[in-house]
């Protein structure tokens, strides 16, 4: 999707355990590749895999890795000087590594701290949003950012439980795994600024393709979707892109079957024009 091409230049904005990152390395392209989360950027720092690329020329490296949010995405492609710039993937939401290291917080599967910070310097982690949110802002943040029909039931359950400190003591307090799902997708949201952090960089990322130059996004679940289809959809019609995924990619049966993560993956891709 991203049509890498040996020497050009691409952000992995997204960067986790460099698996795309490895694939555009591999295709000769010249990758630029950003995480907030510090032990994303020191495993992939560390990997043999990478050291070829990260040794390359120090005035033209082939791979350069950043510790920030890609809502400071300009700043960071400008900072170094990575244009013109042919591809931006985003590949949204938590790695696989965090979602199974226990001392992150993200899984209701698993007992651990709530805290469920991509970035570990974030001021608020999940513990102090149930601990010091109203009922009623919890509700809310339930019914926006998870869709949870229970959200005002969830919500007064948590107020009258706390102080809530592990993932198991909030996981204990929720009906089904469905609801699980749905409350610890909305904390990981509001910890994180997920919607707004998309919300920021796309325009960013638009402005900084070279025409031609492509966009691609995973994301995965419907709030996500959203703001991409509709951001995707206004340049599409005012005959700034043109769409390559009409319908939006999605994994099939077997893809599942191997990477069952991979189920509410949506890709979406527009180039430049
Ligand atoms: C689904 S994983 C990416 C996996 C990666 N594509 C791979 O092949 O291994 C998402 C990664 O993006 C990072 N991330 C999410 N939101 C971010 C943001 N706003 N700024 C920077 N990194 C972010 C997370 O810390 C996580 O490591």
């Amino acid at each position: 999707m991203l049509n890498v091409q040996p020497g050009r230049k691409y952000v992995d904005a997204t960067l986790g355990g460099g698996g795309h990152t490895a694939a555009i390395v591999e295709l000769g392209g010249r990758v630029l590749g950003l995480d907030q989360d510090p032990d994303a950027i020191a495993a992939c720092r560390s990997a043999e895999a990478f050291q070829p690329a990260l040794a390359s020329a120090q005035a033209d490296p082939q791979l350069v890795l950043v510790r920030a949010n890609f809502i400071h995405l300009s700043k960071v492609v400008q900072q170094h000087s990575w244009q013109p710039l042919w591809g931006i993937l985003l590949d949204l939401g938590v790695s696989l590594h965090q979602l199974v290291t226990p001392q992150r917080g993200f899984s209701f599967q698993s007992v651990g701290p709530l805290d469920m910070r991509m970035d570990p310097d974030l001021p608020n982690s999940a513990a102090t949003l149930v601990n010091v949110l109203t009922v009623k802002q919890l509700e809310q943040l339930f019914r926006e950012y998870g869709e949870e029909p229970a959200a005002t039931a969830v919500a007064r359950r948590i107020v009258s439980a706390r102080p809530l400190a592990t993932t198991d003591e909030l996981a204990r307090i929720l009906t089904d795994a469905h609801q699980r799902r749905r409350v610890f997708q909305s904390l990981r949201i509001a910890v994180n600024d997920e919607l707004a952090a998309l919300s920021a960089v796309l325009p960013q990322a638009f402005d900084l393709l070279h025409p031609g130059g492509r966009l691609v996004i995973i994301s995965f679940h419907s709030l996500e979707d959203r703001i991409v289809k509709n951001q995707f959809s206004a340049w599409i019609r005012s005959g700034r892109a043109v769409s390559l995924t009409d319908p939006p990619v999605t994994p099939g049966p077997e893809e599942i079957s191997a990477n069952p993560h991979a189920q509410s993956a949506k890709l979406r891709s527009i180039e430049k024009i």
